[in-house]
Formats: structure tokens, C-alpha cells, sequence
């Protein structure tokens, strides 16, 4: 009788202790004998409800719209290595080419942008942003050339006219992308671009996490290259009789000069 009781206990509590092992579902971690690390607790990228304390009122939770969109930076933080290089600076000393014991940091790398996706802060940026930080060099139009054609050319097309063949190839495109050679768009701030480029505009996605600031930057001369050349004016590294903002690397910007817009309306008390 003793012996069965043991027995029946013995094979229960081994029983209850398999149980233990259940296997782990879809968002449970199930208990194993040496959790390993196959389920992190950090977060998980684009997954709903990662952490469920993490929810304290609707500001503060994720949205699956939001968590499908790629995870930017914090707000105003510069990654570790990433500077932004500015007008002026020799771009060699930047890049650790003529400092013997310098090392290379890439500058292909990110400011903050202290504008919000609003249309005051729009028309602020057009405002204050007003020169291009780099100079116009061969290599950056080569550079740039590439990044326009596959993030903005398909739709504002190679020649900057609004027309790209997600917009000629088919007649589904619901909005005809801006013309950005058009006499409005030449006459425009450069903080209009890179407003745009930042948040995009209506069905026009924001291209923040695609192009570095160096890059967008580029981007911003290879379009007005292109604005240049609708005009038959020339945009380079030795000249520039487009405007009299961007300065050539190895030349005279003596194109026409670009008013600046109205200042957008004092912000309400
Ligand atoms: C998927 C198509 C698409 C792509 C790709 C795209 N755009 Fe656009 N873009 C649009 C459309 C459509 C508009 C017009 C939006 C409106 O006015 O409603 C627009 C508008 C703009 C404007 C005018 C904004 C203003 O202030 O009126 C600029 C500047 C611009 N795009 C630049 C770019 C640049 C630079 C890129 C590449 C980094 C790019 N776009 C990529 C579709 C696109």
C-alpha cells in the first residue's frame, strides 16, 4: 500500500513536472527547463503588442500603421560616428584625407531636423533653410544621380518633369507628382525640397530613412541640375547660372537670386 501511494505520487510529480515543459506559442515564451535565448525580451521590431505594460494611453501606443513604418532615430539625436560636414569646411580634412593620423568618420551621416510635419513648420523651413551645406562637385552630381533616379525619378521622372513611368506606365497613379523643373519649383527654397524629402507630401512618402543628410543634400544639386539643364543653363563644379545660392567647388555662382518666401504667420499664443 505504502509502495503504491509512493509510486502514484512519484509518477504524478514527474508528470507535473514534464507539464512544466509546455511547448511555447505564438506570443509565449511556454516553460522550458533552461530558457535559452530564442526569445528575447528587448523589442521586437514590427510586432503588435510587444510589451503590453507599454501601454498606457493612446499617445504612448504603437499603432500597427506605425509599426509597420521603418523605426527611425530618436527625435534630434545624432547616431554615434554620423556628423553632418558643413559649407565650407575642406571636405578632405572631413573625410581624413590630409591628417596624417585622422580617422575617417563617415559624414555621410545625419543632422537633426528640428522642423515638425506641419504646414507652418513648411513654410519655416523654406525660410531658413536656404543654402545648400555642400558644394556642387562632379562627384556628388555622380553620386546623386543614381539616388534620384530610383527614390524619386520613377515618379517625378529621370528628367525632373513629373514624369515617371509609375505615372506613364500606367493611368492608375492617383496624382500627378510635381514637376520639379516647372518655374515654380526653380524659384523655390531649397527647405521645400528637403521638407519633402523629409515627410513627403500627401500620397508622396517621406524619404527620411532612405537618403543620409549628405545624400538628400546631393539629391538637392542633381535636381537643380536638372532644372538647370530644362533651362539651358549650366549647373557644375566650375559654374553655376542657375541661381546665386550653391556654390560651385571650383567656380562662381552667378546665376539669379531666389527670394525667399513669406515668413509663415506668428505662431498662436
Ligand atoms: C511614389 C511617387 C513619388 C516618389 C517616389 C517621390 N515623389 Fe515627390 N511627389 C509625389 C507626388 C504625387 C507629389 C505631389 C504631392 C501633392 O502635392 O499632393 C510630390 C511632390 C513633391 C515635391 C513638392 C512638395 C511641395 O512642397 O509642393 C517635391 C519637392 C518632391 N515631391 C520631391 C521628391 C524627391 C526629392 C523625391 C525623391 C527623394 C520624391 N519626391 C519622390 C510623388 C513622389
Amino acid at each position: 500500500m505504502k509502495y503504491a501511494i509512493g509510486a502514484i505520487l512519484g509518477v504524478a510529480f514527474f508528470a507535473w513536472a514534464f507539464s512544466l515543459c509546455s511547448p511555447a506559442g505564438k506570443n509565449k515564451t511556454g516553460h522550458e527547463y533552461m530558457p535559452d535565448m530564442y526569445h528575447p525580451v528587448s523589442l521586437e521590431a514590427n510586432q503588435y503588442s510587444a510589451y503590453y505594460w507599454n501601454h498606457w494611453d493612446d499617445k504612448s501606443t504603437f499603432t500597427k500603421s506605425q509599426l509597420a513604418q521603418p523605426r527611425g532615430k530618436v527625435n534630434g539625436s545624432i547616431p554615434r560616428g554620423y556628423t553632418a560636414a558643413y559649407y565650407g569646411q575642406d571636405m578632405d580634412y572631413v573625410h581624413g584625407k590630409n591628417a596624417g593620423n585622422a580617422i575617417s568618420a563617415p559624414v555621410n551621416g545625419e543632422a537633426p531636423f528640428y522642423y515638425t510635419n506641419t504646414e507652418d513648420d513648411r513654410l519655416r523651413c523654406e525660410q531658413e533653410m536656404v543654402n545648400n551645406p555642400f558644394p556642387i562637385t562632379k562627384a556628388g552630381l555622380e553620386r546623386a544621380k543614381p539616388l534620384y533616379n530610383v527614390y524619386c525619378g520613377i515618379c517625378h521622372g529621370d528628367k525632373g518633369d513629373g514624369q515617371g513611368a509609375l505615372v506613364t506606365a500606367t493611368d492608375k497613379y492617383p496624382v500627378q507628382p510635381k514637376n520639379l523643373i516647372g518655374d515654380d519649383m526653380i524659384a523655390a527654397g531649397n527647405g521645400r525640397f528637403y521638407f519633402a524629402m523629409m515627410y513627403g507630401k500627401n500620397v508622396m512618402g517621406g524619404y527620411s530613412d532612405k537618403l543620409s543628410f549628405e545624400e538628400r543634400w546631393e539629391v538637392m544639386h542633381y535636381i537643380r541640375s536638372l532644372q538647370a539643364k530644362a533651362k539651358n543653363l549650366e549647373y557644375s563644379e566650375t559654374a553655376n547660372t542657375l541661381s546665386n545660392v550653391e556654390k560651385p567647388a571650383k567656380g562662381e555662382a552667378t546665376g539669379a537670386s531666389r527670394t525667399a518666401p513669406p515668413p509663415p504667420p506668428p505662431a498662436p499664443q
